[in-house]
């Protein structure tokens, strides 16, 4: 393989702090080999129009965990347009969802000890932030989802998570 480009300049990812302030590239390209340990981690945001900034998200294969950090964006409480991130295989969500709902704000829109759900974050209001991070091993063969579990943001705030 040639060297490498005289190509990385300014950016010094290198954040001082310990916590988890990984700000990967959104575009990632594929096989990569530089920055080995890079990315067991991604940071999703969300808002205040039921949306999460992402639709994909990859899990190097290499990662024996990885964290979701989301943050909420808008400025609206909880209570009226709360986010969470939770993971389970494309065919529970809906089932999901809907126990959560019946669980209500103070559970955080979950099914308590649901067993269908793989990870989730807690839920929050404009301008918090949360994470989770869960053994890659859970997620096996077959399609995944990420979604929010507040009422009705499940059809607009949900994308595929898968391992590669
Ligand atoms: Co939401």
């Amino acid at each position: 393989m040639e060297p490498p480009a005289t190509e990385t300049p300014a950016t010094v990812p290198a954040d001082t702090g310990a916590a988890a302030a990984d700000t990967a590239s959104p575009a990632p390209a594929a096989d990569s080999n530089e920055a080995a340990a890079a990315s067991c981690a991604v940071e999703i945001e969300s808002n205040d129009a039921i949306q999460y900034n992402v639709k994909e998200i990859t899990v190097p294969a290499s990662c024996s965990e990885f964290t979701i950090t989301m943050r909420h964006v808008g400025k609206l409480p909880v209570a009226a347009m709360g986010h969470n991130v939770v993971i389970t295989t494309a065919a529970d969500m809906a089932g999901v969802v809907a126990d959560g709902i019946a669980a209500g704000l103070d559970a955080g829109y979950l099914k308590p000890n649901d067993s269908r759900v793989i990870a989730h974050t807690d839920m929050i209001g404009g301008g918090q932030t949360t994470s989770v991070t869960f053994p890659v091993s859970k997620i096996k063969g077959g399609e995944y989802k990420f979604f929010c579990s507040f009422p009705g943001h499940a059809a607009l705030m949900n994308g595929t998570i898968s391992v590669k």
